[in-house]
């Protein structure tokens, strides 16, 4: 996890829980519209990935259970974990790739509407990502996956004035590299081998010499038309096109990317796909259903794109219709850290990543509501371009106050509580009925994000271990882990 250098540890903030007839009167339990539908409240819980499905992308009881937990609490609006649009293997992700997948869908959607009573309204966020791999040993990359070049022999006769090294045989240059200091690597191998080295090969949407990303362009608005409308078809109230964090689509509204065909460099050249994606998204499910996106306020990595870039994208994105649009920030590749050997880099293990999912260790500005001056920002420009595309804020937001606060200020039109919601699911039933009291207060320290880390069943150190030795309980770990949050009696 990345640390602040001189962190400052803050306490959750204090709350004072509104009795049942405030509630009623707050904004936070207002209905709001959404595009074409109607939700009960101004509350969203965000996708959140949590590692149960079938490792061929099957819905699983694992995944109706934590979907089931959730809506009990009732939040306005649930959204479905980063759901694949491929028809490709990703592990035990859920796909959206093929009909195939639809009756498990379809089942999830049953199972949300029942437990909220129809209350709760459901989204997918629909997901594109390219490959990643893990980090090599060292002797396999020089071995096997480095690709020897007269590059790397003339770079060798330089450094070493050796002439030799220009019609060396390609095992002696990869013999030579195996052993040579990492000082050596840096000036023989180029930026992008070191990155294949040092943290596992990883595709960039700038790279136009693989045929299947300079086609991405072509492929993309069609694949994720059909994802959208396997959504509509299985009965979710909308979907959500996550344009947000390390993945293809934010990608390409990236600073960072330079592609020269028209997809890349301006601003106007990048948000081209992701608006083309849109378009057939929109042409596949019709006018009289959600569509709305997910992207950055903030990059948060080094040229990268900041808050003007994303008031430039909200904008767009509204202009074009979009229904809703909810802010994250960070969560890149770009500046994570250094995987083991033998694991696959994980995009919330940098600054950035601090930033999707801050913690208590913090700066002066502390983790609570740290991104609302983003989304404040965005949601005014996008009013400012006369419309009023709903705005969601996420991002350490916990108590009641903080929640109105935002509302009353104008700051987002919709509140979402991500960590919050999993460590008490029925956060938004019980301040509803005036039981603020009894909400289990999360303390945001990411033990849930650690295990996203490992790939393991996400769960609360919160209620993991309670009543483990209850019957009909469902854990994992040889039964030390629960995998639902206790029920509320
Ligand atoms: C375990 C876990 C999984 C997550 N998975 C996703 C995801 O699939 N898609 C996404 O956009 N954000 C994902 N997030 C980020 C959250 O939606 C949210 O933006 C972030 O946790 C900050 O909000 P919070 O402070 O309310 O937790 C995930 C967060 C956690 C903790
Ligand atoms: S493990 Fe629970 S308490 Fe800790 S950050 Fe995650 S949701 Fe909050």
């Amino acid at each position: 996890m990345w640390k602040f250098k001189h962190p400052i540890k803050h306490t959750i903030p204090e709350a004072h829980w509104p009795t049942a007839e405030e509630a009623e009167k707050s904004l936070l339990y207002q209905p709001v519209t959404i595009g074409p539908i109607i939700a009960n409240s101004r509350t969203w819980v965000p996708a959140m990935v949590p590692w149960r499905a079938t490792e061929e992308g099957f819905v699983t009881l694992e995944n109706l259970d934590w979907y089931r937990r959730f809506a009990e609490g009732r939040p306005g609006v649930l959204v479905v974990e980063a759901t694949g649009v491929r028809d490709i293997p990703s592990g035990p992700l859920l796909r959206i790739g093929h009909d195939r997948f639809l009756p498990g869908l379809r089942k999830l959607v049953e199972t949300v509407r029942a437990a909220s009573g129809g209350e709760t309204k459901l989204f997918i966020q629909i997901i594109d990502f390219l490959s990643v791999k893990r980090r090599p040993e060292r002797e396999k990359y020089f071995a096997r996956f480095l690709q020897v070049s007269p590059r790397h022999q003339e770079r060798l006769a330089e450094i070493t004035a050796d002439s030799g090294w220009l019609d060396a045989v390609e095992s002696r240059v990869r013999q030579f590299l195996n052993n040579a200091p990492d000082e050596m690597l840096d000036r023989v191998l180029d930026e992008r081998e070191l990155e294949s080295l040092r943290f596992g090969y990883r595709e960039h949407v700038t790279d136009m010499q693989l045929p299947h990303v300079r086609e991405l362009p072509r492929v993309l608005p069609a694949i994720f038309a059909e994802a959208a409308g396997r959504a509509r078809e299985v009965g979710f109230d909308g979907v959500e096109l996550h344009y947000a964090h390390a993945y293809t689509m934010a990608g390409f509204l990236s600073a960072l990317n330079t592609r020269d065909d028209g997809y890349g460099g301006s601003r106007e050249n990048r948000v081209r796909l992701p608006l083309e994606v849109y378009a057939a998204v929109r042409e596949a499910v019709g006018d009289d259903y959600v569509v709305g996106v997910r992207f950055l306020g903030d990059e948060v990595i080094t040229g990268g794109n900041d808050i003007d870039d994303a008031k430039y994208f909200g904008v767009e994105f509204a202009r074009a219709g979009m229904d809703f649009l909810s802010i994250s920030k960070g969560g890149k590749f770009e500046d994570a850290q250094q995987p083991k050997v033998g694991q696959a880099v994980y995009p919330y293990t940098g600054q950035s990543g601090y930033e999707c999912m801050p913690t208590v260790l913090s700066d002066e500005t502390g983790p609570f509501g740290r991104s609302v001056p983003l989304v404040r920002a965005i949601k005014g420009a996008v009013n400012k371009a006369g419309f009023m595309t709903p705005v969601v804020a996420t991002g350490g937001i916990s108590t009641f106050e903080q929640a109105e606060a935002i509302l009353r200020n104008g700051q987002a039109d919709i509140v979402g509580l991500a960590r919050q919601a999993l460590a008490d699911p029925d956060w938004f039933v019980k301040v509803k009925l005036g039981r603020g009291e009894e909400v289990r207060r999360c303390t945001y320290t990411n033990y849930c994000e650690a295990l996203d880390q490992a790939h393991r069943p996400v769960t609360c150190k919160l209620w993991d271990r309670v009543e483990l030795d209850e019957p009909g309980i469902s854990a994992v770990d040889d039964g030390r882990r629960r995998l639902l949050a206790p029920e509320w009696k």
